[in-house]
């Protein structure tokens, strides 16, 4: 359990009374109480605030409120306030600003807008964290911590730079070894002094959008700034921790969010949050990969819904309306994913600056009859019946995709062979596909083990670290099947080619060699031909994007190229490898056969769905202790019915049995509890 003080679904969100006026705060009170709110999390841009000067601290504003809300029953998820420092800092220690990608000093202003090698921003964000703990270590009201706010953005400013040579000094150890890594006799940068080396952004090697000319270099800069940001994280978590070992920390990560290794920050994680803000044009199955990448980050433990809207976005270029219903049936999904809170950003809509427009529970007419507050409350009621039933419930899932950072930096910096080489893409393309068949997937990192999975996916697995070939040689040696694709196997962890033909390291295991990669324009596609019938699959497929152009060495081909000048070389292959099996895709498959071929995988090793369902009615599960939870999400705006067989379950939310055909509302959600 996140925090054993409130064993339920916490319900609640960002709220910032500081922005108002006292006579308005008995009034949220008394709101919070109708939507069944019990935790607020305070404090995450007051750093101004908090701190007026240099030597001045003053929190009676935030001991105030941590009271005024616990007297009424309401819990604080306490934030560090460190995510934008205050004006008079950045005017009397101008080392906290940033200089921007083109290489301009940034002014005041924004937020998340420090350097994070800044000595005084690691100085006084560590202090803040240090105040902030020893005054409310033994507060009843604090469940959690919460560092700072969305770590992100990159500085290449000289103090960076000179951090970015010690990161590398201690990666490399000499500049030999550093000059092999980057494989610097390219363009003739032989580096011969450690100062010599200067961050790379648009004055130097890269260009907006991902181009860069050396690999090398841009790869180590993502990674050295990953790490400087986990490391202004660990001040704080560590200054906390001095003082209140036994509260949680957490700090707010953004899913797929490009610029941290995240399966490296979550390490220093306690518990894993994240902010879940999809477009209404988000495809669902992106979102259920995103919580199950952020469930995977602590090895499948459940995790925080830390924010998502009531209703809608500012910063989106389109801020649809969550239409009626679904900010329930997406509160469920992340639930059904593994979340343990639902929480918003906000709880009071703010009547100044860009988020004004931003939706709340509590709107600018401040009373409780809108829409949005009936739902919100309604939801509320529907957490506080569930109690404790889910907490700390699993998803056992038996197939996994791989996913690292490390890795699609790679891909996406990659020069060639396509523009249109999308790491996420080809991802989300795998998942998607089991997501259509309602198979549970976990999203995993490349440390995780390997064996408690039958079926392991790993897309455009570009760079093989060390000892990673190795790892999945032994899955598939022990009865596992192994899925890759093209534009696999070709690196190591410096971006340096593995000689001796593609998939290098994993050319043995997949039982082939791929020559040469052809990189199709968007209107252009080959075909994939299944002479073959194999469970449905039968006849030409479209595929696209990269068509790798290989060899059998060992390996079953179970489709060809339909076209062009390498018709009729292999582009689907299957190589049994001792007890298991490795498959290799050569090209980006359309999605009629990746759903029939993932299907035949998964038919294979007896994986089903636990709920045939109808066309987007969601099916997962979660159980603990012997008991099952069945989640049917109905993403259709209409009813349908969904057969669920003889068995009779209880619909944990009504109390009602069911079994049979089941008819559920369009956006409806039903949560049935199967004995195991
Ligand atoms: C982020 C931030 C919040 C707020 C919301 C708005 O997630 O953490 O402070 O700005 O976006 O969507
Ligand atoms: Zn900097």
């Amino acid at each position: 359990m996140i925090n054993e003080t409130l064993p339920k679904i916490w319900y609640g969100g960002d709220y910032n009374p500081e922005q108002w006026h006292e006579q308005i705060w008995d009034e949220d009170i008394r709101m919070f109480k109708l939507a069944g709110i019990d935790v607020a999390t305070l404090n995450v841009f007051s750093w101004s605030l908090n701190q007026p000067d240099e030597h001045t601290y003053d929190f009676t504003w935030l001991d105030e409120t941590i009271n005024r809300l616990y007297q009424n029953g309401i819990y604080t998820c306490l934030a560090t306030s460190t995510g934008a420092h205050p004006p008079w800092m950045a005017k009397k220690y101008p080392d906290i600003l940033r200089v921007d990608f083109y290489g301009r000093k940034r002014a005041f202003g924004g937020r998340h807008n420090s350097c994070p090698n800044s000595p005084t921003y690691r100085k006084y964000s560590q202090l803040m964290a240090e105040k902030l703990a020893e005054r409310y270590k033994n507060h009843p009201a604090v469940l959690i911590w919460h560092v700072s706010n969305e770590y992100g953005g990159y500085c290449y400013c000289d103090q960076c730079a000179q951090s970015f040579r010690k990161w590398l000094r201690h990666r490399y150890c000499n500049l030999d070894q550093l000059n092999q890594a980057w494989n610097t006799r390219f363009w003739g940068h032989t580096f011969y002094d450690w100062d010599e080396i200067v961050p790379p952004n648009d004055l130097s090697e890269e260009r907006e959008g991902q181009q860069t000319n050396f690999q090398g270099i841009s790869l180590d800069y993502r990674r050295f700034m990953s790490d400087s940001l986990l490391e202004c994280y660990k001040l704080e978590y560590n200054a906390i921790k001095s003082y209140s070992s036994n509260v949680p920390v957490t700090t707010n990560l953004m899913g797929t969010y490009q610029e941290l290794d995240y399966f490296k920050w979550a390490k220093h994680l306690d518990v894993v949050s994240w902010d879940n803000y999809p477009a209404m044009n988000t495809p669902v199955s992106y979102t259920a990969m995103v919580h199950d990448l952020m469930r995977g980050l602590k090895s499948g433990q459940p995790f925080m819904l830390m924010e998502q809207t009531p209703s809608q976005q500012n910063w989106q270029p389109y801020n649809s309306l969550k239409r009626p219903g679904v900010m329930r049936l997406w509160s469920y999904q992340a639930i059904a994913h593994g979340a343990d809170t639902i929480l918003f950003f906000q709880l009071r809509r703010s009547i100044g600056a860009c988020e004004k427009f931003h939706g709340a529970v509590i709107e600018h007419a401040g009373h409780e009859h809108t829409r949005v507050f009936r739902e919100t409350s309604a939801l509320g009621k529907e957490l506080q019946t569930l109690s404790d039933r889910l907490l700390d419930a699993r998803v056992n899932a038996k197939i996994a995709i791989v996913f690292d950072w490390e890795n699609r930096w790679a891909v996406n910096l990659s020069s060639g062979p396509s523009v249109a080489l999308d790491y996420v893409n080809e991802v989300h393309k795998y998942y998607d596909a089991l997501y259509q068949l309602n198979i549970q997937t976990d999203m995993i990192g490349v440390d995780e083990d390997l064996s408690q999975y039958d079926i392991v996916i790993a897309p455009v697995l570009y760079m093989i670290k060390s000892g990673y070939a190795q790892k999945i040689k032994s899955f598939v040696k022990a009865g596992g099947t192994f899925v890759t694709t093209f534009f696999s196997g070709i690196v190591d962890e410096n971006d340096l080619v593995t000689v001796g033909g593609y998939p290098g390291e994993l050319r043995d295991v997949l039982g082939i060699w791929a020559e040469e990669i052809d990189a199709l324009f968007p209107d252009q596609t080959n075909q994939m031909v299944m002479s073959r019938e194999w469970g449905g699959l039968k006849g030409n497929y479209e595929c696209g994007l990269l068509c790798d152009l290989i060899h059998s060495e060992g390996a079953d081909v179970v489709a060809e190229y339909g076209s062009d000048f390498y018709q009729g070389m292999p582009v689907l292959t299957a190589h049994s490898y001792g007890e298991g099996k490795a498959w290799y895709v050569a090209s980006s498959p359309d999605s009629e056969f990746l759903t029939g071929f993932l299907s035949n995988l998964c038919t294979e090793k007896g994986i089903k769905s636990v709920v045939n369902a109808p066309e987007h009615v969601e099916v997962s599960e979660r159980s603990k202790e012997g008991q099952t939870y069945v989640f049917l999400l109905n993403h259709n705006a209409e009813a349908v019915i969904v057969d669920l067989g003889d068995r009779s379950m209880r619909d944990v939310l009504t109390g009602d049995i069911q079994f049979g055909q089941v008819p559920l509302v369009g956006r409806g959600v039903m949560i049935l509890e199967k004995t195991t």
